[in-house]
Protein backbone atom coordinates (compact mmCIF):
# COMPACT_ATOMS: atom_id res chain seq x y z
CA UNK A 1 0.00 0.00 0.00
CA UNK A 2 1.65 3.54 -0.69
CA UNK A 3 -0.16 6.95 -0.61
CA UNK A 4 -0.31 9.52 -2.70
CA UNK A 5 1.08 13.34 -2.15
CA UNK A 6 1.44 16.52 -3.85
CA UNK A 7 5.43 17.38 -4.76
CA UNK A 8 4.84 20.43 -6.33
CA UNK A 9 3.47 23.28 -7.47
CA UNK A 10 2.73 26.02 -9.73
CA UNK A 11 0.82 28.43 -11.52
CA UNK A 12 0.45 31.19 -14.15
CA UNK A 13 -1.94 34.24 -15.16
CA UNK A 14 -1.96 36.65 -17.73
CA UNK A 15 -0.37 40.39 -17.50
CA UNK A 16 -3.32 42.02 -18.86
CA UNK A 17 -5.24 42.78 -16.24
CA UNK A 18 -9.03 43.66 -16.40
CA UNK A 19 -10.37 45.52 -13.52
CA UNK A 20 -14.12 46.73 -12.10
CA UNK A 21 -13.42 49.96 -13.86
CA UNK A 22 -12.58 48.69 -16.92
CA UNK A 23 -16.01 46.65 -16.96
CA UNK A 24 -17.98 49.92 -15.82
CA UNK A 25 -17.71 50.67 -19.58
CA UNK A 26 -18.68 47.82 -20.73
CA UNK A 27 -22.07 46.78 -18.90
CA UNK A 28 -23.98 48.58 -17.05
CA UNK A 29 -22.21 48.15 -13.63
CA UNK A 30 -20.14 49.57 -10.68
CA UNK A 31 -17.06 48.62 -8.93
CA UNK A 32 -19.21 48.45 -5.93
CA UNK A 33 -21.84 46.30 -7.28
CA UNK A 34 -19.11 43.79 -7.97
CA UNK A 35 -16.77 44.32 -4.89
CA UNK A 36 -20.12 43.96 -2.61
CA UNK A 37 -21.81 40.73 -4.58
CA UNK A 38 -18.41 39.11 -5.07
CA UNK A 39 -15.53 39.97 -3.81
CA UNK A 40 -13.87 40.69 -7.26
CA UNK A 41 -11.86 43.42 -7.73
CA UNK A 42 -10.24 42.46 -11.13
CA UNK A 43 -9.17 39.62 -13.54
CA UNK A 44 -6.50 38.51 -15.45
CA UNK A 45 -7.26 37.87 -19.64
CA UNK A 46 -5.14 36.27 -21.77
CA UNK A 47 -3.18 37.98 -24.85
CA UNK A 48 -5.24 37.08 -28.49
CA UNK A 49 -1.94 34.77 -29.44
CA UNK A 50 -2.01 32.79 -25.28
CA UNK A 51 -4.20 29.68 -25.50
CA UNK A 52 -5.04 27.36 -22.21
CA UNK A 53 -1.89 24.95 -23.30
CA UNK A 54 0.26 28.31 -23.58
CA UNK A 55 -0.64 29.17 -19.65
CA UNK A 56 -1.15 25.64 -18.75
CA UNK A 57 2.63 24.97 -20.17
CA UNK A 58 4.14 27.86 -17.49
CA UNK A 59 2.18 26.64 -14.71
CA UNK A 60 3.37 22.75 -15.16
CA UNK A 61 6.91 23.91 -15.96
CA UNK A 62 7.17 25.43 -12.48
CA UNK A 63 5.33 22.61 -10.63
CA UNK A 64 8.13 20.22 -12.42
CA UNK A 65 10.81 22.61 -11.06
CA UNK A 66 9.85 22.77 -7.64
CA UNK A 67 9.73 19.27 -7.18
CA UNK A 68 13.00 18.65 -9.08
CA UNK A 69 10.89 16.22 -11.98
CA UNK A 70 11.97 16.06 -15.40
CA UNK A 71 8.81 16.02 -17.99
CA UNK A 72 10.20 13.31 -19.30
CA UNK A 73 9.80 11.10 -16.16
CA UNK A 74 5.80 12.46 -15.90
CA UNK A 75 3.60 9.41 -16.31
CA UNK A 76 0.22 11.35 -16.71
CA UNK A 77 -0.83 14.69 -17.44
CA UNK A 78 -4.66 15.25 -16.61
CA UNK A 79 -5.56 18.87 -18.11
CA UNK A 80 -8.88 20.35 -16.47
CA UNK A 81 -10.59 22.91 -18.39
CA UNK A 82 -13.58 23.82 -19.70
CA UNK A 83 -11.66 26.16 -22.45
CA UNK A 84 -9.24 23.71 -24.05
CA UNK A 85 -7.71 25.29 -27.01
CA UNK A 86 -9.74 23.34 -29.47
CA UNK A 87 -11.48 19.78 -29.42
CA UNK A 88 -8.72 18.36 -31.81
CA UNK A 89 -6.37 17.14 -30.82
CA UNK A 90 -7.15 17.54 -26.75
CA UNK A 91 -5.38 20.49 -24.73
CA UNK A 92 -3.57 17.70 -22.82
CA UNK A 93 -1.87 16.53 -26.13
CA UNK A 94 -1.08 20.04 -27.44
CA UNK A 95 0.66 20.79 -23.73
CA UNK A 96 2.29 17.27 -23.24
CA UNK A 97 4.26 18.12 -26.92
CA UNK A 98 5.10 21.89 -25.74
CA UNK A 99 6.25 20.69 -22.17
CA UNK A 100 8.39 17.76 -23.67
CA UNK A 101 6.44 15.31 -21.37
CA UNK A 102 6.89 12.63 -24.19
CA UNK A 103 6.17 9.45 -22.25
CA UNK A 104 2.93 10.73 -20.53
CA UNK A 105 -0.60 9.65 -21.34
CA UNK A 106 -2.18 13.17 -21.76
CA UNK A 107 -6.01 14.25 -22.22
CA UNK A 108 -8.73 16.60 -21.37
CA UNK A 109 -11.22 16.39 -18.29
CA UNK A 110 -13.95 18.22 -18.65
CA UNK A 111 -15.42 18.96 -15.08
CA UNK A 112 -15.90 22.22 -14.97
CA UNK A 113 -14.83 24.11 -11.27
CA UNK A 114 -14.15 20.60 -10.09
CA UNK A 115 -11.65 19.71 -12.61
CA UNK A 116 -8.86 20.34 -9.87
CA UNK A 117 -10.46 18.57 -7.54
CA UNK A 118 -11.75 15.76 -9.92
CA UNK A 119 -8.14 15.30 -11.01
CA UNK A 120 -6.65 14.81 -7.22
CA UNK A 121 -8.82 11.75 -7.50
CA UNK A 122 -7.69 10.49 -10.72
CA UNK A 123 -4.32 10.94 -9.77
CA UNK A 124 -4.44 9.52 -5.96
CA UNK A 125 -6.25 6.53 -8.38
CA UNK A 126 -3.64 6.26 -10.75
CA UNK A 127 -1.17 6.00 -7.65
CA UNK A 128 -2.43 4.10 -5.43
CA UNK A 129 -3.23 1.45 -7.71
CA UNK A 130 0.52 1.85 -9.32
CA UNK A 131 -1.20 2.43 -12.63
CA UNK A 132 1.14 5.09 -12.51
CA UNK A 133 4.30 6.79 -10.47
CA UNK A 134 3.87 10.44 -11.28
CA UNK A 135 0.80 12.36 -12.49
CA UNK A 136 1.14 16.01 -13.35
CA UNK A 137 -2.52 17.41 -12.75
CA UNK A 138 -3.40 20.63 -14.55
CA UNK A 139 -6.38 22.96 -14.31
CA UNK A 140 -6.47 25.92 -16.66
CA UNK A 141 -8.97 28.64 -18.54
CA UNK A 142 -8.99 31.07 -20.91
CA UNK A 143 -12.59 31.60 -20.22
CA UNK A 144 -12.88 35.12 -21.26
CA UNK A 145 -12.94 33.38 -24.83
CA UNK A 146 -16.43 32.04 -24.25
CA UNK A 147 -17.71 34.95 -21.77
CA UNK A 148 -19.89 37.78 -23.36
CA UNK A 149 -18.98 40.69 -22.66
CA UNK A 150 -22.23 41.87 -22.85
CA UNK A 151 -23.72 40.34 -20.48
CA UNK A 152 -23.28 42.09 -17.26
CA UNK A 153 -24.90 38.79 -14.97
CA UNK A 154 -21.46 36.78 -16.25
CA UNK A 155 -19.09 38.97 -17.30
CA UNK A 156 -18.00 40.72 -14.33
CA UNK A 157 -17.00 36.80 -12.68
CA UNK A 158 -14.58 35.17 -14.88
CA UNK A 159 -10.59 35.24 -15.35
CA UNK A 160 -8.06 33.57 -16.79
CA UNK A 161 -5.06 31.38 -15.00
CA UNK A 162 -3.82 28.01 -15.11
CA UNK A 163 -2.42 26.45 -11.83
CA UNK A 164 -1.07 22.70 -11.82
CA UNK A 165 0.18 19.96 -8.72
CA UNK A 166 2.30 17.38 -9.37
CA UNK A 167 1.45 14.29 -7.87
CA UNK A 168 3.72 11.32 -6.86
CA UNK A 169 3.59 8.29 -4.36
CA UNK A 170 4.20 8.62 -0.31
CA UNK A 171 4.76 6.59 3.10
CA UNK A 172 0.97 5.05 3.01
CA UNK A 173 -1.34 7.16 5.62
CA UNK A 174 0.52 10.44 4.50
CA UNK A 175 -0.96 12.97 1.68
CA UNK A 176 -4.02 12.52 0.09
CA UNK A 177 -6.42 10.95 2.88
CA UNK A 178 -9.84 11.26 0.86
CA UNK A 179 -11.38 12.26 -2.10
CA UNK A 180 -15.39 13.33 -2.83
CA UNK A 181 -16.40 13.41 -6.44
CA UNK A 182 -20.11 14.11 -7.02
CA UNK A 183 -22.08 15.07 -10.42
CA UNK A 184 -26.14 16.03 -10.91
CA UNK A 185 -26.84 16.38 -14.62
CA UNK A 186 -30.28 17.46 -13.79
CA UNK A 187 -28.59 20.87 -13.34
CA UNK A 188 -26.68 21.23 -16.27
CA UNK A 189 -29.19 24.16 -17.90
CA UNK A 190 -28.15 26.21 -14.79
CA UNK A 191 -24.43 27.08 -16.13
CA UNK A 192 -24.23 26.05 -19.71
CA UNK A 193 -23.06 26.87 -22.98
CA UNK A 194 -25.89 26.69 -25.17
CA UNK A 195 -24.50 25.32 -28.39
CA UNK A 196 -21.26 23.41 -29.30
CA UNK A 197 -20.45 20.19 -31.10
CA UNK A 198 -22.80 17.69 -31.09
CA UNK A 199 -25.43 19.69 -30.08
CA UNK A 200 -26.51 22.76 -31.95
CA UNK A 201 -23.37 22.82 -34.29
CA UNK A 202 -21.91 26.39 -35.20
CA UNK A 203 -23.39 28.29 -37.45
CA UNK A 204 -24.51 31.60 -38.38
CA UNK A 205 -27.33 31.52 -36.46
CA UNK A 206 -25.66 30.00 -33.00
CA UNK A 207 -23.18 32.79 -33.52
CA UNK A 208 -25.85 35.38 -33.70
CA UNK A 209 -27.97 34.25 -31.04
CA UNK A 210 -24.83 34.30 -29.13
CA UNK A 211 -24.89 30.63 -28.19
CA UNK A 212 -21.21 29.99 -28.20
CA UNK A 213 -20.98 32.04 -24.59
CA UNK A 214 -21.37 31.27 -20.84
CA UNK A 215 -25.09 31.42 -19.88
CA UNK A 216 -25.92 30.83 -16.15
CA UNK A 217 -28.53 31.52 -13.50
CA UNK A 218 -26.55 32.17 -10.45
CA UNK A 219 -29.26 32.72 -8.21
CA UNK A 220 -29.80 29.22 -8.71
CA UNK A 221 -26.10 28.20 -8.44
CA UNK A 222 -25.48 30.55 -5.18
CA UNK A 223 -27.07 28.03 -2.41
CA UNK A 224 -25.94 24.89 -4.03
CA UNK A 225 -22.62 25.82 -4.25
CA UNK A 226 -22.57 26.58 -0.11
CA UNK A 227 -23.91 23.41 0.25
CA UNK A 228 -22.45 20.88 -1.61
CA UNK A 229 -18.81 22.20 -0.85
CA UNK A 230 -19.89 22.11 2.98
CA UNK A 231 -20.94 18.51 2.50
CA UNK A 232 -18.25 17.37 0.53
CA UNK A 233 -15.09 18.77 2.86
CA UNK A 234 -17.62 17.11 5.94
CA UNK A 235 -17.23 13.75 4.32
CA UNK A 236 -13.68 13.99 3.27
CA UNK A 237 -13.22 15.04 7.35
CA UNK A 238 -14.45 12.58 8.10
CA UNK A 239 -12.75 10.32 6.05
CA UNK A 240 -9.22 12.04 7.60
CA UNK A 241 -10.47 11.39 11.34
CA UNK A 242 -10.35 15.25 11.72
CA UNK A 243 -13.17 17.33 12.97
CA UNK A 244 -13.52 20.30 10.24
CA UNK A 245 -11.85 22.66 12.74
CA UNK A 246 -8.85 20.38 12.19
CA UNK A 247 -7.98 21.52 9.40
CA UNK A 248 -5.20 23.97 9.13
CA UNK A 249 -5.87 25.90 5.83
CA UNK A 250 -9.23 25.61 3.73
CA UNK A 251 -8.77 26.40 -0.03
CA UNK A 252 -12.53 26.59 -1.65
CA UNK A 253 -12.91 26.92 -5.01
CA UNK A 254 -12.85 30.93 -5.57
CA UNK A 255 -16.32 31.73 -7.36
CA UNK A 256 -17.89 34.38 -4.73
CA UNK A 257 -16.77 35.82 -1.70
CA UNK A 258 -19.75 35.96 -0.07
CA UNK A 259 -20.01 31.67 -1.03
CA UNK A 260 -16.34 30.99 0.25
CA UNK A 261 -18.12 32.98 3.62
CA UNK A 262 -21.44 31.14 3.49
CA UNK A 263 -19.28 27.51 3.77
CA UNK A 264 -16.60 29.17 6.25
CA UNK A 265 -19.43 29.90 8.76
CA UNK A 266 -20.86 26.07 8.16
CA UNK A 267 -18.06 24.33 8.74
CA UNK A 268 -17.24 26.86 12.03
CA UNK A 269 -13.56 27.73 10.26
CA UNK A 270 -11.74 31.38 11.33
CA UNK A 271 -11.18 33.86 8.31
CA UNK A 272 -7.55 33.07 9.16
CA UNK A 273 -8.24 29.68 8.35
CA UNK A 274 -9.81 29.70 4.25
CA UNK A 275 -7.52 31.25 1.40
CA UNK A 276 -8.93 33.96 -0.58
CA UNK A 277 -7.55 35.43 -3.62
CA UNK A 278 -11.23 36.33 -5.87
CA UNK A 279 -10.46 39.72 -5.13
CA UNK A 280 -7.33 39.47 -7.74
CA UNK A 281 -8.50 36.73 -10.47
CA UNK A 282 -12.16 36.15 -9.92
CA UNK A 283 -13.08 32.71 -10.83
CA UNK A 284 -10.84 31.27 -12.83
CA UNK A 285 -12.72 27.94 -12.84
CA UNK A 286 -10.72 24.65 -12.64
CA UNK A 287 -7.59 26.72 -12.41
CA UNK A 288 -8.69 28.52 -9.20
CA UNK A 289 -7.68 25.93 -6.75
CA UNK A 290 -4.00 25.14 -7.86
CA UNK A 291 -3.47 29.00 -8.18
CA UNK A 292 -4.35 29.46 -4.99
CA UNK A 293 -2.11 26.45 -3.55
CA UNK A 294 0.71 27.60 -5.41
CA UNK A 295 0.32 30.84 -3.68
CA UNK A 296 0.31 29.54 -0.11
CA UNK A 297 3.12 26.99 -0.96
CA UNK A 298 5.30 29.70 -2.06
CA UNK A 299 4.11 32.16 1.13
CA UNK A 300 5.51 29.51 3.19
CA UNK A 301 1.94 29.44 4.74
CA UNK A 302 1.99 25.08 4.19
CA UNK A 303 4.64 23.51 6.57
CA UNK A 304 4.82 19.41 6.87
CA UNK A 305 2.36 17.79 8.83
CA UNK A 306 -0.62 20.61 8.50
CA UNK A 307 -3.95 19.39 7.63
CA UNK A 308 -5.07 20.95 4.13
CA UNK A 309 -8.95 20.66 2.93
CA UNK A 310 -9.70 21.85 -0.72
CA UNK A 311 -13.61 22.29 -2.36
CA UNK A 312 -15.12 22.89 -5.32
CA UNK A 313 -18.54 23.23 -7.04
CA UNK A 314 -19.20 23.98 -10.93
CA UNK A 315 -21.11 23.46 -14.11
CA UNK A 316 -22.26 20.18 -15.16
CA UNK A 317 -23.29 20.49 -12.29
CA UNK A 318 -19.77 19.28 -10.18
CA UNK A 319 -18.29 19.36 -6.72
CA UNK A 320 -16.23 17.37 -4.61
CA UNK A 321 -13.26 17.94 -1.73
CA UNK A 322 -10.52 16.58 -0.44
CA UNK A 323 -8.49 16.20 2.04
CA UNK A 324 -4.40 15.34 2.66
CA UNK A 325 -1.94 15.78 5.18
CA UNK A 326 1.04 17.98 3.71
CA UNK A 327 4.44 15.94 3.51
CA UNK A 328 6.74 18.93 1.99
CA UNK A 329 8.93 21.03 3.94
CA UNK A 330 8.41 24.83 4.39
CA UNK A 331 8.89 26.21 0.75
CA UNK A 332 11.83 28.86 0.82
CA UNK A 333 12.59 28.10 -3.10
CA UNK A 334 11.65 32.09 -3.98
CA UNK A 335 10.37 32.31 -7.21
CA UNK A 336 10.63 29.93 -9.95
CA UNK A 337 13.82 30.21 -12.32
CA UNK A 338 14.02 31.54 -15.84
CA UNK A 339 13.88 28.53 -17.47
CA UNK A 340 10.42 27.78 -15.36
CA UNK A 341 8.73 30.71 -17.06
CA UNK A 342 9.53 29.85 -20.55
CA UNK A 343 7.11 31.90 -22.84
CA UNK A 344 5.79 34.41 -19.57
CA UNK A 345 5.30 37.53 -20.45
CA UNK A 346 7.77 39.89 -18.92
N1 LIG B 1 -23.80 44.88 -12.03
C1 LIG B 1 -24.92 45.45 -11.55
N2 LIG B 1 -26.06 44.77 -11.39
C2 LIG B 1 -26.08 43.47 -11.70
C3 LIG B 1 -24.95 42.81 -12.21
C4 LIG B 1 -23.76 43.58 -12.36
N3 LIG B 1 -22.62 43.05 -12.84
N4 LIG B 1 -25.25 41.52 -12.43
C5 LIG B 1 -26.53 41.36 -12.07
N5 LIG B 1 -27.03 42.54 -11.64
C6 LIG B 1 -28.37 42.84 -11.18
C7 LIG B 1 -29.38 41.81 -11.62
O1 LIG B 1 -29.81 42.08 -12.94
C8 LIG B 1 -30.47 42.00 -10.58
O2 LIG B 1 -31.25 43.10 -10.99
P1 LIG B 1 -32.86 43.04 -10.86
O3 LIG B 1 -33.10 42.83 -9.39
O4 LIG B 1 -33.26 44.38 -11.36
O5 LIG B 1 -33.28 41.90 -11.70
C9 LIG B 1 -29.70 42.42 -9.33
O6 LIG B 1 -28.40 42.80 -9.77
C10 LIG B 1 -29.55 41.34 -8.31
O7 LIG B 1 -29.18 40.16 -8.98
P2 LIG B 1 -29.05 38.83 -8.16
O8 LIG B 1 -28.92 37.71 -9.13
O9 LIG B 1 -30.07 38.78 -7.11
O10 LIG B 1 -27.64 39.06 -7.45
P3 LIG B 1 -26.94 38.07 -6.47
O11 LIG B 1 -26.79 38.70 -5.17
O12 LIG B 1 -27.53 36.71 -6.51
O13 LIG B 1 -25.49 37.99 -7.11
C11 LIG B 1 -24.19 36.53 -8.49
C12 LIG B 1 -25.34 37.51 -8.43
C13 LIG B 1 -22.93 37.28 -8.13
C14 LIG B 1 -24.06 35.97 -9.90
C15 LIG B 1 -24.44 35.42 -7.46
O14 LIG B 1 -25.73 34.88 -7.62
C16 LIG B 1 -23.45 34.28 -7.60
O15 LIG B 1 -22.27 34.45 -7.37
N6 LIG B 1 -23.94 33.07 -7.90
C17 LIG B 1 -23.06 31.93 -8.09
C18 LIG B 1 -22.44 32.04 -9.43
C19 LIG B 1 -21.28 31.14 -9.58
O16 LIG B 1 -20.67 30.73 -8.63
N7 LIG B 1 -20.96 30.83 -10.82
C20 LIG B 1 -19.82 30.07 -11.15
C21 LIG B 1 -20.13 28.62 -11.18
S1 LIG B 1 -18.69 27.70 -11.24
C22 LIG B 1 -18.32 27.20 -12.82
O17 LIG B 1 -18.42 26.04 -13.12
C23 LIG B 1 -17.87 28.20 -13.86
Amino acid sequence: MRGTTITGTGMYVPERVLSNRDLEKLVDTTDEWIVDRTGIRERRIAAADQASSDLALIACQRALEMAGVDAKDVDQVILATTTPDRILPSCGCTLQRKLGATRAAAYDMLAACTGFVFGTGMARGLISGRMADTVLVVGVETLSRIVDYTDRNTCVLFGDGAGAALFQACEFGEGVHAVEMHSDGELGEVLEVPSGISVNPASEQTVARREHFIRMQGKKLFPFAVRSMEDATRKCCDAAGWPPEAVDLFIPHQANRRIIDGVRERLGLPENKVYVNIDRYGNTSSASIPIALDEVVRAGRLKRGDHLAIAAFGGGATWGASTMTWTMPLFTGGAPSASATDGARA
